[in-house]
């Protein structure tokens, strides 16, 4: 097909691409940022994480069984924490048979494959930093790794947003580098969103807990860089819930069917 539609900009709410497209290819891996990418999704959402030798890669749970042939390669290895195990060793794990066989062979990006994939698509990143506290310092290492890849470039702001469920990670993301945009996972409290809303542009619940008058109440907050406060509601792949949450007043949705969701929000 001929690239991605600027979905983020044109459709409201937004559509992002959770784990990439993971209801079509296996999750945080290449593949399915390229499957989202050439569905026509410029969001994609992803998880990262750090190995033992200080490697950060793509992943989502703490351990690398559900998601990697692990088990098998290193038997011996339980409970396969990703802390655990170097950057050589998981590169060596299959990360897609398990979704299906003709995903055999994906791996385990590192944050920079990923990146560099994220930024030849011309896509966009929600990047959660995930269990940060099982890895002391890594707020300011995925910041310096970003940097690095020139993603912390002015013409590169828009298309980047940093999110936690770790609030206090968040605040220090947003202390080492205030122009990057960020969001806190969660429902905080309407007091809460006040003082999130100091460094938190966004503020992402689970979909069940939105109410119109809570997405109101965030949204009349002003983010750090002025703007009203965003909301974006996960992990939502029903179109009937999607539509509701479109009724809130959301920004954005997250989603592992970015396709389905589309096409329900067209008859919205
Ligand atoms: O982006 C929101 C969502 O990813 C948070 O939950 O567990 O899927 O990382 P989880
Ligand atoms: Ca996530």
């Amino acid at each position: 097909t001929s690239g991605a539609r600027a979905d983020h900009e044109a459709v409201r709410p937004a559509v992002i691409a959770h784990r990439g497209a993971s209801a079509l290819a296996p999750e945080n891996t290449l593949a399915a940022v390229d499957r989202a990418h050439r569905l026509g999704f410029t969001w994609v959402e992803n998880d990262v994480q750090r190995t033992r030798d200080g490697v950060l890669v793509v992943l989502h749970d703490a351990g690398l069984a559900r998601t990697t042939d692990v088990e098998r390669v290193f038997p011996g290895r339980s409970p396969w924490r990703v802390r655990d195990f170097t950057a050589a060793e998981i590169a060596r794990l299959d990360a897609g048979g398990w979704f299906g066989r003709r995903f055999a062979g994906a791996r385990v990006p590192t944050l920079r494959q990923y990146l560099a994939r994220v930024e030849r698509n011309r896509q966009s990143l929600l990047l959660e930093i995930k269990n940060p506290r099982l890895y002391p310092g890594i707020g300011g290492q995925v910041l310096d790794e970003l940097d690095r890849a020139g993603w912390l470039d002015r013409r590169h702001r828009s298309r980047l947003v940093i999110q936690s469920f770790d609030a206090p990670t968040i605040r220090t993301v947003h202390r080492l580098r205030p122009a990057v945009r960020t969001a806190v996972l969660g429902a905080p409290t309407v007091a809460e969103l006040r003082e999130y809303a100091r460094f938190a542009d966004q503020i992402n619940p689970r979909y069940t807990k939105l109410t119109v008058g809570y997405v109101a109440a965030a949204q009349r907050l002003r983010g750090p860089h002025g703007r009203p406060v965003e909301v974006c509601a996960w992990t939502v792949d029903r179109p009937v819930d999607a539509l509701i949450a479109a009724g809130h007043g959301v920004d954005c949705l997250i989603t592992n069917r970015p396709d389905v969701v589309r096409r329900a929000l067209s008859v919205f």
